[in-house]
């Protein structure tokens, strides 16, 4: 029998190649989205792609009872991958309190269900954002956690807290948090990917939505930091590759090789990129030239941050493999499906 997983935000960006990925390695799906910041339709796309359709239920992570039916309905899960939560930085400053509802309110839902449920495993979504502007780099594990920049930081951070406190409790779960570098791209048949409401927030659907004309110019926040070339760097990791962390992340669990009850891995592909060379990237990997100016600094931005991801590699025997090419390819083959569908 295949073995069960609830992936809350499973229709989101992350979560959909994710049940993707873990369908392909021969895990049973059940996404629950409260399709805030996705749509329904990413179902099709998933079965389409992998030749399985998830279950789907259409419920919010803050609803206790709603959670609690799911689990009842679906029984036997093994275990649950987190994505569900809100995660807009600008948006968590003018609404702080929406985001630490929604952020930790969910979390401490799965948490209390979870054991009633015989649930063993979680895999939380975290983020590079809890290490701050980091004093060495690359950035390992042990570094510490810098105050937080916005609430939505906060919220990453309070969750591991959390995660380690309910386990130190005497909680019987194991948990592995993923901190997340930058994820981008889409998966190669363009089926899926990151479909932001709005106005993007974040550099490569701004990107790609300039080179399609969408948007007039991309704006390059600050070209006057301390870096080679004055912008600022990341490290930007294939969403394909993230989510295969996961399915590594779950096997381990499910197997019990984990060295600690909660355990923490970065993900990211240890190398660092500056927004300009993305440009540059991007142009001559899609042969699209894109229209671009430099712009003032955005306010709260690290200035550099990239992973080391020695810890991954070497006990989860997990490696970033696709190069940065290819991954803006799909990005822009994406843009271009979206496009064809009459969707942007
Ligand atoms: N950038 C631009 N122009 C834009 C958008 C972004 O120059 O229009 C630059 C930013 O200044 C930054 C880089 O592109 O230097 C990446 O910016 P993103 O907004 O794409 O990503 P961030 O690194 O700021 O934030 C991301 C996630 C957050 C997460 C954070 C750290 O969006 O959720 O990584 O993990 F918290």
């Amino acid at each position: 029998m295949k073995k069960r997983i609830l992936v809350t935000g499973g229709t989101g960006y992350i979560g959909s190649h994710t049940v993707v990925e873990l369908q392909n390695s021969g895990y049973e799906v059940i996404i629950v989205d409260n399709l805030s910041n996705s749509r329904a339709d990413v179902v099709d796309s998933i079965e389409q792609i992998s030749g399985t359709r998830p279950a789907f239920e259409h419920v919010d992570c803050l609803d206790y009872a709603g959670m609690d039916a799911v689990f009842a309905k679906y029984p036997g899960i093994q275990g649950v991958i987190h994505f569900a939560a809100s995660k807009a930085v600008g948006e968590s400053v003018e609404k702080p309190l929406l985001y630490y509802r929604n952020n930790l309110v969910s979390l401490i839902n799965l948490l209390e269900l979870m054991p009633k449920h015989d649930v063993k495993g979680i895999i939380f979504s975290s983020s590079c954002t809890v290490y701050g502007q980091p004093d060495v780099l690359p950035v390992t594990e042990q570094a510490p956690i810098k105050a937080a920049e916005s609430p939505y930081g906060n919220t990453k951070q309070i969750n591991e807290e959390i995660i380690r406190d309910t386990i130190k409790s005497g909680s019987p779960i194991s948990a592995i948090m993923l901190r997340y570098f930058n994820p981008i791209g889409a998966h190669p048949s363009a089926l899926i990917g990151e479909l932001p409401n709005g106005v993007p927030q974040n550099l490569i659907p701004y990107l790609t939505q300039t080179a399609m004309g969408i948007r007039e110019k991309l704006s390059v926040f600050g070209d006057d930091y301390d870096t080679p070339d004055g912008s600022c760097i990341r490290d930007y990791i294939y969403v394909v590759d993230l989510a295969k962390a996961h399915v590594i992340a779950m096997n381990r669990i499910l197997e019990g090789k984990q060295k600690q009850q909660a355990e923490v891995f970065n993900v990211g592909t240890g190398r660092g990129l500056s927004v300009l060379e993305l440009i540059k990237t991007f142009e001559s990997a899609t042969g699209v030239k894109l229209n671009y100016q430099i712009a003032p600094r955005r306010a709260g931005d690290i200035v550099k941050v990239w992973a080391d991801p020695a810890y991954a590699n070497n006990e989860l025997g997990w490696k970033a493999e696709t190069s940065v090419e290819d991954t803006l390819r799909t990005a822009w083959q994406w843009q271009v499906h979206l496009r064809e569908k009459g969707i942007m």
